[in-house]
């Protein structure tokens, strides 16, 4: 305690007149002010898009999207409560990018699952969506290339993201699409889709805005070097040869477990049994002659 007292005493003593304070206010000041703009997400719609390209997002979304998000992305709540479409505040481009690059967006009917289906704008009609979408409030913009591309690591760095990226999506991601990415069922009808052959920057944009019943991996949750590697891991999943034999779907360790148990243990006991029923036989002729 005398000991902190007597070093703050020492601070102050340094820290002469009202300018000195002044000074050290500023200087925190501008030091949060520029960590802050090193480490916050980038931001779409401010440098990228024009006036211009947000005022033809507009006009689009006004045709095809207004009916279900609302004049101003607002979303919309009919009568009984039900949602015909969330508000897109602060969704960001990548979350337009991703819905309607994929086709999933403008949704055709209702149902427990948007399924993905082929594209209803060109790539120009949707950067003016999403950058419409993105100046109704701040949130992740679409991915660089140079974000998800391993192209410039050197063959051993891209075993390291692969490996890296295999675990990632052991912990992360298996639950939900299984272990060769082949997909599964969801709660109340849904299923998680097959996500082989994705689209590199459409699994990055899945990733950052958790579409659906999947949940978000923000930057902070996994590092964009994180999401790198996932998409190795998927990509290397590509060129892995199939081995021959009965696939079962990729259904992992368990079903191929189960199948390998239940041939190979039952036609064992089949086997037996076959004996068995044998012997008895041959007991019983002994005992009668
Ligand atoms: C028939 C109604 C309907 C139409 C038309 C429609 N949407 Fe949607 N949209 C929805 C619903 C419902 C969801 C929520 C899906 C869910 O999460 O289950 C959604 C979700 C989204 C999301 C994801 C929001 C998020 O939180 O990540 C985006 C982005 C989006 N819509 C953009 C669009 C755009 C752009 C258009 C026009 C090209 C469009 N939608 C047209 C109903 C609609
Ligand atoms: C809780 C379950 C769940 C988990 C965990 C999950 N996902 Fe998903 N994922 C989904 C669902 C459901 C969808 C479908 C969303 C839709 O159709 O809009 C989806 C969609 C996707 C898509 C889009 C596929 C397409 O057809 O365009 C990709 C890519 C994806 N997930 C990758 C991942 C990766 C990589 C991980 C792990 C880091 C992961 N997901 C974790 C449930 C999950």
């Amino acid at each position: 305690m005398r000991l902190l007292n007597r070093s703050a005493g020492r601070l102050s003593r340094h820290r002469r007149g009202p300018l000195a304070g002044l000074a050290v206010v500023l200087l925190g000041l501008l030091m949060t002010g520029g960590l802050y703009t090193v480490f916050s997400p980038a931001q779409a719609g401010s440098a990228a898009a024009s006036e211009e390209q947000i005022a033809q997002g507009r006009e689009l979304f006004l045709v095809s999207c207004a009916f279900c998000h609302g004049q101003n992305g607002e979303g919309i709540r009919t009568q009984n409560g039900n949602q015909l479409g969330p508000s897109l505040v602060g969704v960001g481009a990548a979350a337009v990018d991703f819905q309607v690059g994929t086709g999933r967006m403008p949704m055709a009917r209702p149902g427990a699952q948007v399924p993905r289906k082929p594209q209803t704008f060109n790539d120009d009609e949707i950067a003016a969506l999403a950058a419409y979408v993105a100046s109704l409030g701040p949130g992740p913009a679409i991915p660089d290339e140079s974000d998800y591309s391993v192209d410039g690591l050197s063959d051993e760095e891209r075993q390291q993201a692969i490996t890296n990226g295999g675990q990632i999506f052991l912990t992360n991601c298996t639950a939900c699409h299984n272990f060769e990415g082949s997909g599964g069922a969801m709660p109340r009808g849904g299923f998680a889709p097959q996500i082989r052959g994705v689209e590199p920057r459409y699994i990055y944009e899945a990733l950052l805005t958790g579409p659906q019943n999947m949940p978000n991996f923000s930057n902070g949750n996994l590092s964009p070097d994180e999401k790198r590697d996932v998409i190795a891991y998927l990509a290397s999943l590509e060129d892995m040869p199939n081995y021959g034999g009965f696939g079962l779907g990729g259904l992992g360790p368990v079903a191929e477990g189960l199948a390998a148990w239940v041939l190979g243990i039952g036609s064992l006991i089949g086997v037996a049994v076959w004996i068995a029923a044998h012997t008895t036989r041959s007991t019983k002729k002994k005992v009668e002659a």
